[in-house]
């Protein structure tokens, strides 16, 4: 950390300094409080003006201090914002970049705030489950008005500054900049050196004309969008207190309601959904500052389903696409396809005209492989059949310009044997795209033996610029969303052959919150009566339903995790929240069963291999989680 504390003519400048967005962690709560305390016991100095260095103001809590002494570590935020609002001297805070969770609730302690145009305003501890801990509840209601700070307190979503700024009779931020924050602050910080009394949010009413009947009306469309999630109400029950209570009772309720919510499971789950994405972008053997290569053209081999979904992602992010194939009619029907889709979005609203024409004219295409030399990245998206890859990756080795990336789409092959089909298997990764490519966040990236790790790193990257959740996947076959469903599917076969109906197995599972049953998936054939097994049809409960269908996909996850095709559990529930529909708030496959316990899991697997009507040695538990029991583990 270089944080600083400099003089300027009698205002103390106080620069947090911890990359990349300042968050709060143990170091920077002391520096606030140590220097807040220096510049009121200084005489020389009249006012304080706390800004952030970098890119930020403060993004929030450190979420390295997780689950860490740190974090609880005195001073906490609350400690900080007190020392900050009590303090004898005008503090003004010098907002830009991002003001997020912790950071706006710190901001909102201070007796002034400047802001930056552009910046990112917002407080969304709801999407972890949990709520604005640090009066955040109270402070905003005060300063935007109920309605406003309801809004964004529920959703966690990010408003801009600017929008902010300009609603009447805010009061947020007290001047807004379109550059130099920090002179702007400082020449407030002089404007306000003699006021007296230093102006408190906590000291705010807030006003509304019918704040119960609006509560209420709130509180039905909260209930309504946020089943399964107990967070957003209780966002709400805090921010009503705000008209209800005084200050200190208020902040009192709120505390009591995050200590609660961080108990719940639905934010466990959320958290570690939350870390896990964070985590998947970082290969264990891949050091974060691998060069990247440059992608700036892209070449899409076959313009059918998932190859114009592909080109999409890559037009969308304003990346130029040259589409090959092997007929004039093809890529008509392809690029057709494409238009047919932009379209749809301008006529729902969701996409402007110019920009659909702005990403048209990024997309070309050709019959001629010869075209694609000057392509950084070439995605393959043909017929799935050997053969035909093998003709495609030697004609890309024979075009593709030195260090151009060639990936396939294929979701069964073996990456290694493509690889070999070319003199520059480094240079091949797979890239597992979800159907609609343009619309699923899931991308495996297949690592091949031989991928570099500077082509790893950079399709990690550009799966970023697309938007997509990247997870690094091994060799194996279905890689890691594919081979888990497979056993999955192969269970509720297996219900089925029990007497359980299509529809009950899709029922349960729905129940549980996945998306979509396996029927309904279209994963197994609807059949048309249940077989024959010999065995007098037994009735089977949803929870055994549940249990088998889920614990069929974390036997094969922990065997998955044991070949190192994944390489941490996280890696796998990512997989299965953004490509197969596992309930968020379940956290995934593996946080689920961690959850339940792995005893408990391995005792079920023990009862299902008992059951004469199942298959034995399908519930033999992978040696992962018979070591992760004996040693009273979980996959984390
Ligand atoms: P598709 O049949 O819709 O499209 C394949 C296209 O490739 C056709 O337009 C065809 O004309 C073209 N093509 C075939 N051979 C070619 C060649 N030698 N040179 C140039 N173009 C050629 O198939 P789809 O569904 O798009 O699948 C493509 C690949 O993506 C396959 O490897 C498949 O396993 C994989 N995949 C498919 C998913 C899906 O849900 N459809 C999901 C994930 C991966």
């Amino acid at each position: 950390m270089t944080a600083s504390y400099d003089v300027r003519d009698g205002i103390a400048v106080v620069a947090m300094d911890n990359p990349p967005v300042n968050s709060l962690g143990l170091g920077n709560r002391r520096f606030i409080a140590e220097s807040v305390l220096r510049a009121q016991d200084d005489p020389a100095i009249r006012a304080i003006v706390l800004t952030g260095q970098g890119r930020a103001f403060c993004g929030g809590a450190d979420i390295r201090e997780f689950n860490k002494p740190e974090a609880t570590t005195a001073p906490d935020l609350v400690d900080v914002i007190r020392l900050v609002e009590g303090c004898s001297k005008p503090v003004v805070a010098a907002i830009h970049g991002v003001v997020m969770g912790g950071g706006l609730e710190l901001a909102m302690g201070c007796h002034y705030r400047v802001v930056q145009a552009g910046t990112q305003v917002a407080l969304p501890e709801v999407r972890i489950g949990i709520l604005p801990g640090a009066t955040g509840t109270q402070r905003l209601p005060r300063l935007i008005g109920l309605e406003a700070a309801l809004n964004m307190i529920v959703t966690g979503d990010t408003v801009m500054s600017d929008v902010l700024a300009a609603m009447p009779s805010q009061k947020l931020f007290d001047r807004i900049v379109p550059d130099r924050v920090v002179s702007a602050a400082i020449e407030l910080a002089h404007a306000k050196a003699d006021a007296r009394p230093l102006p408190r949010s906590r000291d705010l009413k807030v006003e509304h004309p019918n704040a119960e009947a609006y509560l209420q009306f709130a509180r039905n469309m909260v209930a309504a969008t946020s089943r399964n999630y107990p967070a957003p109400l209780r966002c709400l029950d805090c921010v009503a207190q705000s008209v209800r209570l005084g200050f200190d009772a208020a902040v009192d309720y709120e505390r009591a309601a995050v200590t609660e919510l961080v108990w719940t499971p639905e934010s466990a789950a959320l958290r570690n959904a939350f870390f896990a994405e964070r985590a998947a972008s970082k290969i264990p053997d891949v050091p974060e500052e691998t060069p990247r290569r440059i992608i700036q053209a892209v070449g899409v081999i076959g313009a059918g389903t998932m190859g114009g979904g592909i080109s999409m992602n890559f037009l969308n992010a304003g990346i130029p696409v040259k589409i090959l194939e092997m007929k004039q009619e093809a890529l008509d029907r392809g690029i057709a396809t494409i238009k047919k889709n932009y379209e749809a979005q301008v006529e729902k609203g969701e996409l402007k005209q110019d920009k659909y024409e702005q990403r048209m004219a990024l997309l070309s295409t050709t019959l001629d492989y010869n075209d694609l030399k000057d392509a950084d990245l070439i995605i393959e998206a043909v017929f799935e059949e050997l053969g035909v890859k093998e003709k495609v990756f030697k004609e890309l080795d024979r075009v593709a310009k030195p260090g151009a990336i060639l990936a396939s789409n294929t979701s069964t092959l073996d990456v290694d044997k493509i690889a070999a089909f070319t003199q520059r298997p480094q240079d091949v990764v797979g890239m597992h795209f979800f159907s609609p490519a343009n619309v699923m966040k899931l991308l495996e990236v297949v690592r091949g033996k031989e991928t570099a790790k500077d082509v790893l790193a950079t399709v990690m990257s550009t799966a970023k610029k697309i938007k997509k959740t990247a997870v690094v996947s091994g060799v194996c076959d279905g890689f890691i969303g594919n081979r888990m469903i497979e056993q999955y599917s192969r269970q509720a076969g297996f219900l089925l052959d029990e007497g359980a109906t299509p529809q009950q197995v899709d029922k349960a599972i729905e129940k549980f919150g996945f998306a979509m049953g396996p029927f309904r998936m279209g994963l197994l054939a609807h059949p048309e009566g249940c077989k024959e097994t010999g065995v007098a049809p037994r009735q089977i409960t949803d929870e055994e339903i549940v249990q088998r269908l889920v614990y069929a996909l974390v036997n094969e996850g922990a065997r998955i995790l044991e070949e190192g095709i994944a390489s941490r559990s996280g890696e796998i529930d990512m997989v299965y929240l953004t490509g197969y529909g596992f309930p968020l708030w379940r956290g995934g496959p593996m946080h689920f069963a961690n959850q339940v316990g792995l005893y408990n899991v391995a005792e079920s697997m023990k009862r299902f291999a008992g059951n004469p009507r199942d298959d034995a040695s399908f519930w033999e538990p992978a040696p992962l989680i018979r070591k992760l029991v004996a040693e009273g583990e979980s996959f984390s």
